[in-house]
């Protein structure tokens, strides 16, 4: 079957067209076409995502995105006649609140006809409303234009499958695996004992880790997203051994729950540099210790959650599993000798942050659940869908 997959959960607009041979998990994946416009630029001015802006970036990129994927993937496509009135009419009203989106879709789909997609996937949560909605809807309308099936995916979810992905093919995950999931809104364990069984085991209590990161790289006047920043310089703050700057707490190691919490950490790197200029030096030693004390605490519950559930693989998923750091200190459990049967799943660094591969993989999962154009439309963005 050929998925189409639609992803604007926070400041990626991105669109992949993939075709799965086989039924979810075994089946082989083609990429046939992958596109993604990444707000970052447009954000950075603002030092953070702001939810109305990303909600019409998506809205002015979203349709290029489609034209991009589907050109990539060179589908035939079938000239169908122009749509009804009554379809016309169904368009405008369905994107009402993405302003303009409606007659473009309509002329591309009467130059270029309907492709051969047999179901769409897209995010309906979690992440910024506005930006969700904008996926939301553009998959109701193109389910109408094509009568095609619509699967509302967790993002999180697609983390998860993102980072036992090859290229082609899902890893035989064993079970019980554990998902410490680590983004910019989210930082979750989850324990899986099965396909679609998602028992969330701990998470945070305030900020997320990418929330931490990005926060600290403000305050230390670094430019958004702050997780590569800080990481660049705590690389160069270890090869050169810097002195460490400030010491800084490794907060709930020791709550013997699952559950994590960053926003006094933060608050310490906040009264760490309050009324000081710190050198280049202190800078990057101060991130080596902000990116210490996270890791810290990450492995230390992942650890005991691992003990705890008695787990035969853990997957990191999310976008701070870009950090070399926390891939480091995560693939080291694989060769930990108290842990002989863990295998051990990060995400290539393409799909670390958020893409729509993973969208279309999760999908994939939930093909069974998959809606009619008619029962999607009643479907919600979510920005508090959970696991
Ligand atoms: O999953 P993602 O792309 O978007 C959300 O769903 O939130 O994650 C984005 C987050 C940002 O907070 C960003 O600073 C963080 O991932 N991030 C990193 C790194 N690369 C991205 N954090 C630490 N180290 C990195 N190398
Ligand atoms: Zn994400």
């Amino acid at each position: 079957m050929i998925i189409l997959s639609i992803e604007t959960s926070c400041d990626e607009t991105a669109i992949s067209v993939v075709e799965a041979v086989g039924d979810f998990p075994q089946a082989t994946y083609e990429i046939l076409g992958n596109s993604l416009f990444s707000q970052i630029d447009i954000h950075r001015e603002y030092g953070g995502v702001f939810p109305a802006l990303a909600k019409r970036e998506h809205i002015a990129t979203i349709l290029p995105m489609l034209e991009r994927a589907l050109a990539e993937a060179t589908l035939p496509h079938d000239y169908t006649p122009d749509p009804s009135p009554e379809v016309v009419a169904n368009i405008n009203d369905i994107l009402k609140r993405e302003n303009g989106l409606a007659p473009l879709l309509l002329e591309y789909h009467t130059t270029v006809g309907k492709p051969p997609i047999d179901m769409i996937a897209v995010t309906s949560g979690p992440g910024l409303e506005p930006a969700l909605w904008v996926g939301v809807n553009f998959a109701k309308a193109l389910s109408t234009l094509w009568q095609v099936p619509v699967v509302p995916v967790d993002h999180m979810a697609g983390h998860i499958v993102a980072s036992i992905f090859d290229g082609h093919h899902l890893a035989p995950l064993s079970f019980p695996a554990l998902a410490l999931l680590v983004s910019g809104g989210h930082t979750e364990l989850i324990l899986m004992r099965d396909w679609r069984q998602y028992d969330k085991i701990g998470q945070t209590r305030d900020d997320a880790v990418g929330e931490a990161f990005d926060k600290v790289a403000r305050l230390l006047g670094l430019p958004y997203p702050g997780g590569p920043e800080i990481s660049k310089l705590a690389t160069i703050a270890r090869t050169n051994n810097f002195p460490p700057f400030a010491k800084l707490p490794a907060p709930m190691l020791h709550s013997g729950d699952f559950d994590f919490s960053f926003s006094g950490l933060k608050t310490a790197v906040r009264n760490a540099v309050t009324n000081k200029t710190l050198t280049t030096t202190e800078q990057a030693a101060l991130a080596r210790d902000f990116e210490d004390s996270v890791v810290t605490v990450l492995i230390h519950k992942l650890t005991k959650a691992i003990e705890t559930h008695q787990v035969n693989s853990v997957i990191l998923g999310g976008g701070v599993a870009a950090n070399n750091r926390l891939r480091d200190a995560v693939s080291a459990l694989g060769t930990n000798t108290a842990f002989p049967h863990l295998s051990i799943y990060l995400p290539a660094l393409n799909l670390s942050t958020d893409n729509s591969v993973m969208i279309a993989l999760a999908g994939h999962a939930e093909v069974a659940s998959a809606l009619s154009p008619e029962a999607f439309a009643a479907t919600r963005a979510d920005g508090n869908r959970s696991l």
